[in-house]
């Protein structure tokens, strides 16, 4: 019998309540198996650098152990590769990790666009870019999937921001919807065939993304072709049933069964027909069976070879920001100060779900104590988390001065970047500056090593001969970074963002995060580079760029429409990769554009003075703009360059094409958007903003006058006295408790951007809705009324149990 047919079988043996239960999980990880038809259960586990599969206590902000696995380097810092073949084979090592712990899904890739570099979690994704985040996403997920499991890409969509993410409405224009935000994900389905995608917890353009027919039914489905599963983040279901009418399959974590009956309930009303819910289990049943085989073949893999594959992608993956007088790579025998905490103590990864317990860890010391350098000693120098220690500098000054060089590793602490936090400024802490400007004053030879995995400002740059940003290398990372400034691995990756000279300069600056009600995308399209190269400013680090210990020249262009070629020639001295990027941006106009967009890469090796050439093929978007009007992806006929070269701000190679294209009238006047055709757009007017939108704008605050409901944030709710009050005194009070546990301290600081709801959603039954009715009543001030109506609930439900 034929798959299908099986399924189709099952479908129909199964009791409603079978069908309903397979649409949330039976735990925090796992969906419901069904033993009398032989349905096992699928366990879905983070994701995305490495595996985090609990087995005690579960929660999805890496509160508690989980069993050890290898911690690959983050996908900020992975996608600086820009490698989609070594992103592929991540993939796969992942996978052969997860086979071997018994999970189906693994929940990753994570890819949403790094709007503004403050949102506590770009460390988990990979570009500023949509076509690179698409790309490198698409090449992770067939990795996973050539192994028999399922990759879920998330988090759909425009989750960009860590502040009230469970809350959030994010405005943003259907055209830069398309283009910028979704446009990774498109790739993800389309060229990565990713068998799952995870809706994410804010709204978008009003509607949660957990339930937004737009998002699912017309783009992710019918659009796309979508035909595999998509779950809700943990805790992100809002009303069940509409989320299953707009097309998600399946809520986690598990919430006692609640929304199971939610479901039987819409189906015994009429309000959705059964032949839904059937079509959803089918494809549940489908990707349970088709990832059971890996599960059960699953081996034990090689912790060794993982952890060496992992230094791999990181060797890969760190870039070289600076070398002034090819100081780096340092010879054997340089006598060198180790200084800076995170030398000692590593920053490798980011804080929340995605956080892995690795199954070895090298820090920078020890792999450069073991290196041939001849380390004069190692002193902390400051603070990590940034209280001032005259006497730790002091120590660090004399050990600078017995010295020849100094290495000093500055980076942001595990507290800064964190899930469910964004962090308050771009800078470095003052402690860490001081201390870098005292060492430049005694000691020339000043080598710095950034960690952290999101921009920082680097106004002290100029006083460093050289820096190395390590990003957060994963376990393997300290290996990587001592082998690079050895020079035993020539530096090959390239910023897959933007670092701007002030946090200012960033287009979303000041529309960033949104406070209360929604985030405005007010800047539209001219996301990173976009805007730099539109509003004509200068980034300190443009997108694209990266140092190498050799040199490349690029010659020979011939471009049209289907692809580019040229040459690039090593012509330094040392075997090296380079990051080779294509550009594409219409000559003139008759609509407003960034002035390039990244269309094409390619990595190549070459040794010294080999010359290769370089064929990139272009894809049906090269030169499309997503048509409003049109309600589709059109081509505008015209000239256009094609522009190649190392980054995004040096471009040697340049042809110009004519491009036939669609024709018809273009959705924009330039009269209308001003700000749009000239990229002045870190300022704009309401207006013009409201007219891109389509619609008007909605009251960005939070009312005082409004009852607290299951979708008010225990924030918002602290405005109105009573239990929100408390709830928020309570928070902040255990807060100093916490100061020394940052995974509570920072989850505590977190959750006062949940909003009711998830008692519901994320206790797994320990509270239902009519519990949940009970304490929302206590929160608009009718306390003995609420408790008395939480109080009934709680002992129904006992005895219902
Ligand atoms: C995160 C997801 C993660 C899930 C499960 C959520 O809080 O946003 O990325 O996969 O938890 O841990």
């Amino acid at each position: 019998m034929s798959d299908e047919n099986v399924i189709t079988e099952l479908v129909e043996k199964m009791t409603l309540e079978e069908k309903a239960g397979l649409c949330s999980g039976d735990d925090y990880w796992h969906t419901k198996g069904i033993p009398r038809l032989g349905i096992k259960r699928a366990m879905l586990t983070d994701g995305p650098h490495g595996l985090r599969r609990q087995v005690g206590k579960a929660d999805h902000l890496g509160l508690n152990q989980s069993v050890p696995s290898t911690c690959y380097p983050a996908g900020a810092t992975a996608a600086n590769s820009w490698d989609t073949e070594l992103i592929t084979q991540m993939g796969s090592w992942i996978a052969e990790e997860a086979a071997a712990e018994g999970v189906s899904v693994v929940l990753g890739p994570a890819l949403n666009i790094k709007r503004n570099p403050l949102c506590g979690r770009n460390f988990e994704y990979y570009s500023e870019d949509p076509f690179l985040s698409g790309k490198l996403a698409a090449a992770y997920i067939r990795g996973i999937q050539a192994k028999g499991l399922a990759a879920c890409p998330k988090h759909f969509a425009v989750n960009n921001q860590e502040r009230l993410r469970m809350v959030i409405d994010a405005l943003v224009d259907e055209r830069t919807l398309r283009e910028i935000y979704l446009l990774p994900f498109e790739y993800a389905v389309k060229e990565g065939g990713a068998k799952t995608i995870m809706t994410s917890y804010n709204r978008v353009n009003g509607e949660y993304a957990t339930e937004s027919p737009h998002l699912l039914e017309e783009i992710l489905h019918r659009e796309w072709g979508f035909s595999g599963v998509v779950i809700s983040d943990w805790g992100a279901s809002n009303d069940r049933v509409s989320g299953l009418k707009a097309g998600n399959h399946l809520e986690m974590p598990s919430t006692g069964g609640e929304s199971d009956e939610e479901i039987i309930q819409a189906i015994r009303s009429g309000r959705i027909g059964e032949e839904l819910l059937d079509q959803r289990v089918r494809a549940l049943l489908r990707l349970i069976r088709e990832t059971a085989p890996a599960v059960e073949e699953g081996r034990d893999y090689s912790r060794e070879e993982h952890h060496r594959h992992a230094q791999e992608i990181a060797e890969k993956s760190m870039v070289l920001l600076k070398n002034n007088g090819s100081i780096l790579p340092l010879a054997p025998g340089t006598r060198c100060a180790v200084i800076g905490d995170f030398a000692e103590t590593p920053r490798y990864q980011g804080a929340g779900s995605s956080i892995i317990n690795p199954t070895r860890l090298i820090s920078p010391l020890e792999a450069l104590k073991a290196s041939e350098l001849e380390i004069t000693g190692y002193e902390p120098g400051f603070h990590r988390f940034g209280k001032r220690s005259e006497r730790k500098k002091e120590r660090a000054l004399a050990l600078a001065r017995r010295s020849d060089t100094v290495l000093l590793f500055l980076g942001l602490d595990e507290s800064t970047e964190a899930e469910g936090l964004d962090r308050e400024k771009m800078a470095l802490p003052e402690n860490q500056i001081d201390l870098l400007r005292a060492l430049s004053r005694i000691n020339r030879r000043l080598v710095v090593v950034l960690a952290g995995g999101a921009p920082v400002t680097t106004p002290w740059d100029a006083e460093v001969q050289a820096l190395l940003h390590g990003y957060l290398g994963g376990q393997a990372g300290g290996a990587a970074i001592a082998r690079i400034l050895t020079g035993e691995v020539n530096p090959s990756g390239k910023l897959a963002e933007t670092y701007p000279h002030r946090y200012e300069d960033i287009a979303s600056s000041a529309y960033f995060p949104g406070r209360e009600k929604t985030v405005e995308h007010r800047e539209g399209l001219y996301v990173g580079y976009r805007y730099f190269d539109k509003a004509g400013s200068a980034p300190k680090y443009p997108f694209g760029y990266g140092l190498s210990y050799t040199s490349f020249a690029y010659s020979d262009l011939k471009a049209d429409q289907p692809g580019a070629e040229f040459f690039v020639t090593n012509t330094g001295k040392r075997r090296g990769a380079e990051i080779c990027q294509l550009y594409i941006g219409a000559e003139e106009s008759r609509l407003f554009r960034p002035e390039r967009e990244l269309k094409g890469f390619a990595r190549i090796e070459l040794e010294p003075g080999e010359a290769k050439r370089v064929r990139i093929d272009l894809d049906d978007k090269a030169f499309a703009y997503y048509n409003t009007a049109a309600k589709s992806w059109m081509v505008d006929p015209g000239r256009y360059q094609i522009a190649v070269g190392p980054s995004s701000r040096d471009l040697p190679l340049r042809e110009s094409l004519t491009i036939l294209g669609d024709g018809g009238p273009v959705p924009y006047s330039r009269k209308l958007f001003p700000s749009y055709y000239s990229g002045n757009v870190a300022n704009m007017e309401s207006a013009e903003f409201q007219r891109l939108l389509g619609r008007p704008l909605p009251d960005p605050h939070w009312d005082p006058a409004e009852r607290i409901g299951a979708n008010t944030s225990i924030l918002e709710s602290a405005g109105h006295k009573g239990l929100g009050a408390f709830l928020y005194g309570l928070i902040r009070f255990l807060q100093p408790f916490c100061r020394y546990n940052l995974k509570k301290s920072t989850a505590l600081q977190a959750s006062l951007f949940m909003p009711y709801r998830s008692l519901v959603k994320m206790t797994q039954g320990l509270i239902n809705t009519p519990m949940l009715e009970g304490i929302l009543t206590m929160a608009n001030r009718r306390f003995f009324k609420g408790t008395a109506q939480f109080v009934r609930a709680w002992k129904k439900r006992r005895r219902e149990q």
